[in-house]
């Protein structure tokens, strides 16, 4: 019983065998039932004169419903007798084939079943034991080949998202490394009394804190977005309506650095199909980017224009540059030009780029960076879909 419960070949076989078994017993009490009429009614057509049975007795044995009992005390007994053992017989024959056809195919098909099964659970007891490059055969189109595509789908997803977990748990634990190995490097520095103890050393340190901080909120924001848990709440906007709050917010510090900033927007503008906020979050993060990797006396172009049915927006700064090699590179995550110039400029920690550029693409956008090299200013742009 256990083996049955636990084996598909064993219950494909006994359920053919069910099959075969209810088909011979309605054989069988359909022989017993109807054979007598039949016989006596085959008799009549012709044997009887070969029995010199009188027709009118016989026609008496097989009243309908009387049943074989009487027809066999009609005396044709012997005769029906041999005839149903051959009848029962032949069953008999028949059912021995059909058994060990049964067999046969049951066999076949059980194990086109049950070898891709245990392909496949074996390959997922390797998968949940660790080992994520683990993969199953395809063949055939039929449910069980659709199932071992899905299943080494899932799997490549496993494993992707397994080696971003490892390569985003050594990102992180290098960029809190340095901050940290700072704060330790200044309180060691001043136990020592190898530093003075100045209002300047305790703002290094308060200033390492606060880096910690916006990493750890950058962090929170990065992984929000790229497990996509926040909503976007998209309708029409007028694209100036941002670029003027945006620059509102950062002109101050455009001033203090003596950048100048300027827009240059066409003026017959449709409006755009977007979400405000995440919209003024890229634009931040852009022109923000602009002021801290451009030097004092730069400038600083925001522009916007309708460009191959498109909204095309730009930033387009005098300063730094980017060199040809990482502008592929730009928009990846923790990914910075200059580690120690982007923190001598006031940058963060190179995931503002990677947050932006997945607000784009959530807008159906693309975003995109040009540079003539460093040194020569760059260019980042943006685009949005308009609304119909
Ligand atoms: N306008 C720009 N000019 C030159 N380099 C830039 C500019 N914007 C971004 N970068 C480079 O791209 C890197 C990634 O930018 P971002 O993701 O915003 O990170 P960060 O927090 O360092 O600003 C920066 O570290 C910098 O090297
Ligand atoms: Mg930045």
């Amino acid at each position: 019983m256990k083996y049955i419960r636990e084996h598909i070949s064993s219950k494909i076989l006994l359920s053919y065998l069910a099959v075969l078994l209810v088909g011979v017993a309605v054989l069988i009490i359909v022989v017993f039932f109807s054979t007598p009429a039949a016989y006596s009614h085959y008799m009549e057509s012709g044997a009887m004169i070969v029995n010199g049975a009188p027709a009118r007795g016989m026609m008496d044995g097989v009243v309908p419903g009387s049943g074989m009992g009487r027809a066999l005390g009609q005396g044709q007994g012997l005769g029906f007798t041999n005839f149903r053992a051959g009848v029962l017989s032949a069953i008999a024959y028949a059912t021995l084939a059909a058994i060990l056809v049964a067999v046969v195919v049951s066999i076949f098909f059980s194990r086109q079943i049950v070898a891709p099964l245990q392909a496949l659970m074996s390959a997922s007891q390797r998968i949940a034991d660790g080992r994520y490059d683990e993969r199953v055969q395809v063949s055939g189109s039929d449910e069980l080949g659709q199932l071992a595509g899905r299943f080494n789908r899932m799997a490549e997803r496993l494993e992707q998202t397994e080696s971003m977990r490892r390569q985003l748990i050594g990102d992180v634990s290098h960029e809190l490394r340095t901050p940290l190995t700072a704060i330790g490097g200044y309180m060691e520095g001043l136990i020592d009394g190898v530093l003075p103890v100045t209002p300047e050393t305790f703002e290094q340190v308060r200033m390492e804190a606060s880096r910690l901080s916006r990493l750890v909120d950058d962090l929170q924001e990065l992984s929000r977005v790229e497990a996509g848990s926040y909503r976007l709440d998209i309708h029409p906007v007028m694209i100036s309506m941002l670029v003027e709050t945006t620059i509102k917010r950062l002109q101050y510090q455009y001033d203090e650095k003596h950048v100048t900033l300027t827009r240059n927007l066409a003026s017959d503008l449709a409006p755009v199909l977007a979400d405000e906020d995440r919209v003024t979050q890229v634009l931040t993060n852009l022109i923000g980017n602009a002021l801290a990797y451009t030097p004092s006396g730069g400038e600083v172009v925001v522009s916007a224009a309708k460009i191959d049915g498109e909204m095309q927006l730009s930033v387009k700064d005098s300063g730094i540059g980017i060199p040809a090699e990482s502008l592929t590179n730009i928009f990846d995550r923790f990914y910075r030009v200059d580690k120690s110039r982007s923190r001598a400029a006031g940058g963060g920690s190179g995931i503002g780029l990677t947050i932006a550029k997945h607000m784009v693409e959530a807008h159906a956008g693309r975003i995109w960076v040009e540079s003539a090299g460093e040194g020569q200013g760059s260019t980042f742009f943006f685009t949005l879909p308009f609304a119909k």
